[in-house]
């Protein structure tokens, strides 16, 4: 019986590609670049699995796909894959949630740390010669304890981000679509509220929502008039989230206080505004980033890819109505 084909999206670590080599066929676009779309539609014609590291997989790449059974997404959020097309087709989506939660916080957390204590103007207040002596009055920045950390959706990153902050002993508001259970809300210290009085209470805002129409542009000039002058907004999900020409003009005008972003509009660019605002700090979406969880996120991946290929339900189907 021949192996089932699959296509891999990314060079992935020969820990996690070479024990696929005897349960599948694979093979992998061999750079750390994005795949050109027409390569992407000739590599999906013959698969029944698609391994998807970053690329989009629109209506169209599904159908140059017949044999398409599985697209394991190497990350949490999937809206680079036309998940509603796949269930028609019943076509599987998996994705890696979990493994990425304590790394996506870490890093949204120190975007936090670092637009408030201005440790990046710090570095180069520094690297630039412009330290010739201490001083009373240079590079101040904000206090973290006492303040009130909004988190906006309280899936897993956000409830990580929660726990961060009580270490950090500041407040926590938050608000989600779905209310905790009080026993979830007494552990993590965290208060429910409504959107608005979210809005008007955060000293920083971090943003934890995934990006569906419902959450396209949900931070606005609306909301980002509703902020303190003094707040931050801190966004590791995703850029659409939050409408970037507005934002920019809070920053420019000190409408707020300041920014940490790891997500853009429209990545890879970034509104030229941003790359000049001392108040910003910026990252190139590299929330999961770390050597363990980038390694941890393939291995869930190839897991996925495996169960659902050999006729098991895997770890983290996204669309299980396929299953029916
Ligand atoms: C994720 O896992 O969704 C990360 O943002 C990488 O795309």
């Amino acid at each position: 019986m021949s192996l089932p084909k699959v296509f891999i999206t990314r060079p992935l670590p020969r820990q996690v590609v070479e024990p696929l080599a005897t349960r599948c066929d694979w093979k992998m676009h061999p750079e750390d670049a994005p795949i050109d779309p027409q390569r992407l539609l000739e590599a999906c014609r013959e698969i029944e699995g698609l391994m998807v590291a970053g690329a989009r997989v629109s209506q169209e790449v599904l159908e140059q796909a017949p044999r398409l059974r599985v697209i394991s997404n190497v990350g949490v959020g999937y809206d680079n894959i036309d998940v509603a097309a796949c269930t028609r087709r019943r076509i599987l989506v998996t994705n890696t949630p979990d493994v990425l939660t304590e790394a996506t916080a870490d890093l949204a957390f120190a975007l936090l740390i670092s637009v408030a204590r201005r440790i990046v103007e710090s570095d180069r207040y520094v690297r630039e010669g412009r330290w010739h002596y201490w001083q009373w009055a240079y590079l101040w920045g904000t206090d973290l304890f006492g303040k009130t950390l909004g988190v906006y959706g309280l899936g897993r990153i956000g409830k990580a981000m929660a726990r961060r902050a009580r270490g950090f002993s500041m407040r926590v508001l938050y608000h989600d679509s779905v209310r905790a259970t009080p026993a979830l809300e007494q552990e993590l210290g965290a208060q429910f509220v409504d959107r608005e009085t979210l809005l008007r209470e955060a000293d920083f805002l971090t943003l934890h929502v995934p990006l569906t129409p419902e959450t396209h542009h949900l931070i606005t000039a609306r909301e980002l008039a509703l902020l303190k002058p003094t707040a931050f907004l801190i966004n590791a999900a995703r850029g659409k989230v939050v409408d970037e020409a507005a934002l920019v003009e809070a920053l420019e005008s000190r409408r707020i206080a300041g920014a940490g972003l790891d997500v853009f509009e429209q990545e890879p660019q970034v509104h030229p505004a941003l790359l000049a605002l001392p108040n910003a700090v910026l990252t190139p979406h590299v929330g999961s980033a770390t050597s363990e969880t980038r390694l941890a996120m393939a291995m869930l991946a190839a897991e996925n890819l495996l169960a659902a290929l050999e006729g098991r339900r895997p770890p983290n189907p996204v669309n299980p109505e396929v299953f029916a």
